[in-house]
C-alpha cells in the first residue's frame, strides 16, 4: 500500500536552527549505520522511516560505507524513496559521507579530493538523487592538507551535489582551521558531527565552544551509546541486541561491572524523572545550547517512538545535572 505522510507531522517534533544558517533541523534525526543495511529487514526498515516522517523527523543520516555491506544502506534508501518517501524530498534532509574505506586501493578512504568526489557521485547513484543536503568529511585525514579536503567539500556544494558541507570526528583545532578555510572559499561549515554521550564527554572541553563561537552547528551520533544508555542491557543481554549481534562497534567487553552499575544509577535517577533512561540521556544532550539535534538509532518503531517522547521532558535542575554527573564521575 502507498505511503501518505501524516499530516499533523510537524507538530510533534521540534525545530533548532543549524548554527547561524538558515537550515532548520529536528531535535531528533535518525541515522541509518547499523539496521538498515542489506542484511537487514527491509520491511522493518520502511516501518521505521515512514514512522520517523510522520513523528517530524525530516533528517535521515548516512554515510557511503553504512550498512553491511558498505553501500547497502544507501542503495536501500533509493528504494524507500523511489517507492514513498521521494515524493516528499524536498522535506527531507538526506545527508551522506565519505572518509573510511570503501573501495580498495590509494583513492578509497581519507579526504583526497579524488576519493571524496567520486565517492559523492556514488552515493548519489546509490540512493537514486541529484544532491544531498548535507556532505561530510567522515574523518580527518593527518596526511592530506586540510585545505584540499574542505576543497572537495566546496567543490560537491558548487557542483549541485550537496547543498552544504559538514565534518565528523574532528578535534576542536581541526574544525577551527576547516571553518576558516571554508569560510574563505565562500562555503560555510554548517555542522560537525561529533560522537556525543554521558559516557564520552570530549566535546565539552573545547569542541562545543569552537561551534558555538563560530556559529556552526552540532549533531552529536551515538547519543545512547549504541544502546547502552537505554533500558536494553539492565539485565543481561538480549539476542536481539546490537552487542549480541554482528557488530564490530559494540561488543559484550563494553558492558563491564563499572558501566553497569553507572546505567542502574543512572536508570533510577530517568524513573524519578519520569522518564526512560533513554529518554533522560538524549534529553540531557539537548539541553545544551550548542546542540542542535541528536542523531539516533533505532531497530524498531517502539525504539524510535519513544526517543522522540524525550521531547516532552529537555529541562534539568542544576541540582540533578550535578547528581548525574556524579554517577558518570564518581
Ligand atoms: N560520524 C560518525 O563517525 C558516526 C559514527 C557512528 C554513528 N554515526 C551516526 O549516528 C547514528 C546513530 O548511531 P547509533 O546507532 O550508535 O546511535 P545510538 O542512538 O546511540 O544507538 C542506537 C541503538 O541503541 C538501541 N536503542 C535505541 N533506542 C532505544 C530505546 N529507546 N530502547 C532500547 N534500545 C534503544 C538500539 O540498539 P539495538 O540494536 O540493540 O536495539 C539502536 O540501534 C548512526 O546511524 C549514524 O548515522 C556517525
Amino acid at each position: 500500500m502507498a505511503y501518505f505522510a501524516s499530516k499533523d507531522r510537524y507538530n510533534k517534533m521540534k525545530y533548532n536552527r543549524c548554527g547561524h544558517s538558515g537550515l532548520l533541523l529536528p531535535a531528533i534525526s535518525l541515522g541509518l549505520w547499523h539496521n538498515f543495511g542489506g542484511t537487514g529487514d527491509f520491511k522493518k526498515m520502511k516501518e521505521i522511516l515512514f514512522r520517523a516522517f510522520d513523528l517530524g523527523i525530516t533528517h535521515f543520516d548516512l554515510a557511503n560505507n553504512y550498512g553491511p555491506p558498505p553501500g547497502s544502506a544507501e542503495s536501500n534508501l533509493k528504494n524507500i524513496l523511489q517507492s514513498d518517501l521521494g515524493a516528499y524530498r524536498d522535506q527531507l534532509i538526506i545527508s551522506t559521507k565519505a572518509g573510511y574505506l570503501m573501495w580498495e586501493g590509494p583513492y578509497g578512504e581519507w579526504g583526497s579530493r579524488k576519493y571524496l568526489l567520486a565517492s559523492l557521485d556514488q552515493s548519489l547513484k546509490r540512493m537514486g538523487l541529484d544532491y544531498v543536503d548535507i556532505f561530510y568529511s567522515h574523518r580527518p585525514d593527518p596526511d592530506t592538507p586540510l585545505e584540499e579536503t574542505m576543497m572537495a567539500l566546496h567543490t560537491a556544494v558548487q557542483q549541485g551535489k550537496a547543498l552544504y558541507a559538514g565534518i565528523s570526528n574532528y578535534d576542536a583545532e581541526t574544525t577551527g582551521q576547516a571553518i576558516d578555510i571554508l569560510e574563505n572559499l565562500g562555503t560555510p561549515c554548517l555542522i560537525h558531527q561529533p560522537k556525543y554521550n554521558m559516557f564520552h564527554r570530549w566535546v565539552e572541553e573545547e569542541l562545543l565552544g569552537v561551534l558555538e563561537k563560530r556559529g556552526v552547528g552540532c549533531i552529536p551520533f551515538s547519543p545512547l551509546a549504541q544502546g547502552l544508555l537505554t533500558g536494553r542491557y539492565l539485565d543481561g543481554i538480549p539476542a536481539d541486541s546490537r552487542i549480541a549481534g554482528e557488530s564490530i562497534f559494540l561488543q559484550k567487553e563494553h558492558l563491564d561491572a563499572g558501566t553497569l552499575v553507572k546505567i542502574k544509577a543512572l536508570n533510577q535517577h530517568a524513573e524519578q524523572r519520569g522518564q526512560t533512561m533513554a529518554q533522560m540521556a538524549l534529553a540531557w544532550i539537548l539541553n545544551r545550547r550548542q546542540v542542535t539535534s541528536v542523531l539516533i538509532g533505532a531497530s524498531s518503531v517502539i525504539q524510535l517512538e519513544e526517543n522522540v517522547a524525550t521531547l516532552h521532558n529537555l529541562n534539568f535542575s542544576k541540582d540533578e545535572l550535578a547528581y548525574i554527573d556524579n554517577i558518570l564521575i564518581p
